[in-house]
């Protein structure tokens, strides 16, 4: 990714941040935090990859998808990449994270400037023909409960520090466009 080349310096000289990732399920959370990990890799920057299906696989198994249980998801989250960050890595966090209460609560555990909330935007009707997970297909028929932009609520971010638009941007665009929003805050 060439484009990038160019933000090496500043991007890398910053002291680690998490990147919050909070957008719809198909929005491609997973996708550009994957690309931005690969991105800093070549530039030697330490980052981890923390991620809604990953983390509940393993550390918040117990959890499902109620509000109460998203809000404990996250601050879990919150108290992981205060860690990473303790270790030296910038965290590239990818979930949902539907609740704008429960996204303050996170941001809240950092100092200001460390947590970097990215709004990733795609229509509801985009994600869902994208639908790569086959679940909106499962939730119009009922087989998922409380399934997020179906039967549960998505607050729009009120003040995302960055906007990716996923709808109009293909994925360099938006990984060049979020290079250069975080080079700039
Ligand atoms: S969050 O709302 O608590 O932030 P998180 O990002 O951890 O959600 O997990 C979302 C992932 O869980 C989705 O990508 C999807 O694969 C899966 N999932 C299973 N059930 C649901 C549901 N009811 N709503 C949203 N995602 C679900």
């Amino acid at each position: 990714m060439g484009a990038s080349t160019k933000f090496t310096l500043r991007t890398s000289s910053l002291s680690p941040r998490v990147i919050w990732l909070t957008g719809l399920s198909g929005s491609g959370k997973t996708t550009l935090a994957t690309h931005l990990k690969q991105v800093w890799a070549e530039q030697g920057v330490p980052c981890y990859i923390l991620d809604g299906d990953q983390v509940r696989r393993g550390l918040n198994q117990d959890l499902g998808f109620s509000p109460a249980d998203r809000k404990e998801n996250l601050r879990r989250i919150g108290e992981v990449s205060k860690l990473f960050l303790d270790a030296g890595l910038y965290v590239i966090a990818a979930f949902i994270s539907p609740h704008e209460e429960d996204r303050q609560m996170v941001k809240e555990m950092f100092a200001p400037g460390q947590f970097v909330e990215v709004y990733v935007q795609c229509p509801l009707e985009v994600c869902e023909a994208r639908d790569p997970k086959g679940l909106y297909n499962k939730a119009r028929k009922g087989e998922i409960p409380h399934f997020t932009g179906v039967s549960a609520p998505y607050d729009i971010p009120n003040k995302p520090d960055i906007v990716i638009d996923t709808e109009l941007l293909d994925v360099e665009t938006s990984i060049t466009r979020l290079l250069q929003e975080l080079d700039n805050l």
